[in-house]
């Protein structure tokens, strides 16, 4: 990826910064189970990186997703902040970080999250069948576990929608040959 940042990475921050409610974190992350077989998420971006223009988000590393995108690499986040009425759409490469990688981050964001959080991770991997209501009575652990992972975004392509301007913006900034590319698209 090229150093410099990205048009609509600025754009991004400053839209975080006129929607501070945590549910403003959220987004919708698709992308292809083992099968090939599309699916959809909702997932809290947990950090933006500056130096490589990339969200960052947690997950527990034997869910159904991480199974699909070490098969299919490829994600795209639908991202709505409504403050300012903008979407982001986000297609790129997922990397996914575990134990022994980015290990300063990942402590620093698994500190970050709250004791009901931390405490899913000790449970059975997410989608396993209950057959009859369990109770998880593990404490949450101080250090992160195995099975927590960071779910890295890296963009190469972003359709951004501005619907608070008149008329209505739609840009598309486009990762190729070395180089960000934007042009404006009708809405
Ligand atoms: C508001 C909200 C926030 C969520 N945040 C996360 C998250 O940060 N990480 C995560 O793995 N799942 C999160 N989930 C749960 C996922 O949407 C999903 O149910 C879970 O990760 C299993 O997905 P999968 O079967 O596609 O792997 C969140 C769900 C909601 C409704």
């Amino acid at each position: 990826m090229s150093t410099v940042l990205p048009a609509w990475f600025p754009l991004l921050q400053h839209a975080l910064h006129a929607n501070p409610q945590p549910s403003a974190r959220y987004l919708q992350l698709a992308s292809l189970d083992d099968s090939g077989a599309v699916t959809c998420r909702t997932l809290v971006c947990r950090a933006l990186l500056d130096a490589t223009a990339s969200l960052v988000m947690t997950t527990d590393l034997r869910s159904t997703k991480v199974k699909g995108l070490k098969h299919h690499r490829q994600a795209e986040a639908c991202w709505y902040l409504p403050a300012r009425q903008q979407q982001f759409r986000l297609r790129g490469e997922v990397t996914l970080k575990g134990p022994g990688r980015s290990a300063s981050l990942r402590d620093e964001l698994w500190e970050r999250l709250s004791e009901a959080s931390r405490q899913t991770f000790t449970r059975p991997a997410p989608g396993h069948s209950l057959g009859q209501a369990s109770a998880f009575t593990h404490p949450a652990p101080t250090a992160p576990p195995d099975c927590f992972g960071l779910l890295v975004l890296q963009p190469f392509r972003v359709d951004y929608l501005d619907l608070a301007a008149s008329p209505h913006e739609r840009q598309l900034y486009e990762y190729r040959a070395g180089e960000w590319h934007q042009r404006p698209l009708n809405p």
